[in-house]
C-alpha cells in the first residue's frame, strides 16, 4: 500500500445545538491513505456518523461544524479544502471524489424500477457525455463487479434479494469511480454471512482500483478482519488509531481492550475469530 494521504482530518469538532447542547464530535484528527480501508469502531452514539457525515459537509440543523479543516488530496494533485466550497461544488464533489453507503440504504432503490434505469440515471445526471450505449455497457459491468451480474440488469429492484440490492447500492456507489467510499453500517441488515462476502469483495476491489474506505460499524471482529487500520471512538473523540493487527494483539488503550472483550468470539472462548487465519481481508 502506498502512503500517499488521500485526506486529512485536523481539529474537527460538530455540536448538535440543542438545549443542552450534545458535542457529537470534538477535535478529531486523522489522516487516510490512498486505497487504505479504516475502521470506524465505537459504541452507539459516539459520533461516527456525525463525523462521517461532517466530513462530507451532509449535517444538517442543529449540526453545526464549531472547529476544523478536511483537505482532499486529489489525484489531480490539487489540495481542496472542503470548507471553502460552495453548495453546488460541494455536490459535484460528493459525487465525483466520495461516494456515500448509508445504512439501509438498499431501501432506497426504487422496487418498481428497473436496476438499469436506476444505474443509468447516475450516469446521466453526472456523466452527460455518455451515450446510452456506453451507460449500459458500464451499467452492466458494474454489476458483475459487484456480483449480482449482468443479467440483473433488467431486473426490477423488488425481484432482487436484500444482499443483492445492498450490491446495487455498492455498484451506484462505485459508478463515477470516486477515491473515496464512505460506509456507515452498510451491511447491518443483512444476515451474517452475506455481509462478511460483501465486505471481502469490497476490500478485493478496492484492491483493484485503488479507491479508499471509511468503514464505520459496531462489529469490530468484522473490522478486525477487512481494515488496514482501525480507529476507535469514545464520546465524540478518537482514543485510539493503529493497524487493525495491532488493535487485536495489543491494544494501547483501556477502552479498547474494553470494545473487544465485549465479542466473545474475540477473547477465543468461543473459537470463533483468530486474527490471521481467514482468507479474505488483506
Ligand atoms: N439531530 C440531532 N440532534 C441532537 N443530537 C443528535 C442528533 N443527531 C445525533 N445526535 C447526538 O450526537 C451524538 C452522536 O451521534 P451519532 O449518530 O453520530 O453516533 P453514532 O456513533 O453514529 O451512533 P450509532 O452507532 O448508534 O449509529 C449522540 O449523542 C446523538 O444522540
Ligand atoms: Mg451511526
Amino acid at each position: 500500500m502506498s502512503t500517499e494521504t488521500l485526506l486529512t482530518v485536523s481539529d474537527f469538532s460538530v455540536v448538535y445545538d440543542v438545549d443542552p447542547p450534545v458535542e457529537a464530535v470534538s477535535g478529531v484528527t486523522l489522516e487516510l491513505q490512498r486505497g487504505e480501508i479504516l475502521g470506524l469502531a465505537g459504541e452507539s452514539g459516539c459520533g461516527k456518523t456525525t463525523l462521517a457525515y461532517g466530513i462530507q459537509r451532509l449535517l444538517k440543523p442543529p449540526a453545526i461544524i464549531t472547529s476544523g479543516h478536511t483537505i482532499f488530496h486529489d489525484e489531480s494533485g490539487e489540495d481542496i479544502d472542503l470548507n471553502t466550497l460552495n453548495p453546488a461544488q460541494m455536490r459535484a464533489f460528493r459525487w465525483d471524489k466520495v461516494s456515500m453507503v448509508f445504512q439501509g440504504a438498499m431501501n432506497s432503490l426504487n422496487p418498481v424500477a428497473k436496476i438499469g434505469a436506476q444505474l443509468d440515471d447516475v450516469f446521466e445526471t453526472h456523466r452527460p457525455e455518455m451515450s446510452a450505449a456506453e451507460r449500459r455497457v458500464e451499467g452492466e459491468r458494474l454489476l458483475e463487479i459487484v456480483g449480482v451480474g449482468s443479467e440483473r440488469y433488467r431486473s426490477y429492484a423488488h425481484e432482487l434479494s436484500g444482499g443483492m440490492r445492498q450490491r446495487v447500492m455498492i455498484a451506484m456507489a462505485m459508478a463515477l469511480r470516486p477515491q473515496l467510499m464512505i460506509m456507515d453500517e452498510p451491511t447491518t441488515a443483512l444476515d451474517v454471512l452475506v455481509q462478511r462476502e460483501i465486505l471481502i469483495q469490497i476490500s478485493e476491489l478496492r484492491k483493484e482500483l485503488g479507491f479508499s474506505v471509511i468503514f464505520i460499524t459496531h462489529d469490530l471482529p468484522l473490522l478486525l478482519e477487512i481494515s488496514d487500520r482501525i480507529a476507535v471512538m469514545k464520546d465524540g473523540r478518537i482514543v485510539e488509531l493503529a493497524p487493525a493487527e495491532q488493535i487485536y494483539r495489543d491494544a494501547e488503550h483501556e477502552y479498547t481492550r474494553k470494545l473487544l472483550g465485549s465479542f466473545p468470539s474475540l477473547t477465543g472462548d468461543r473459537g470463533g475469530f483468530s486474527y490471521g487465519t481467514q482468507t479474505g481481508g488483506r
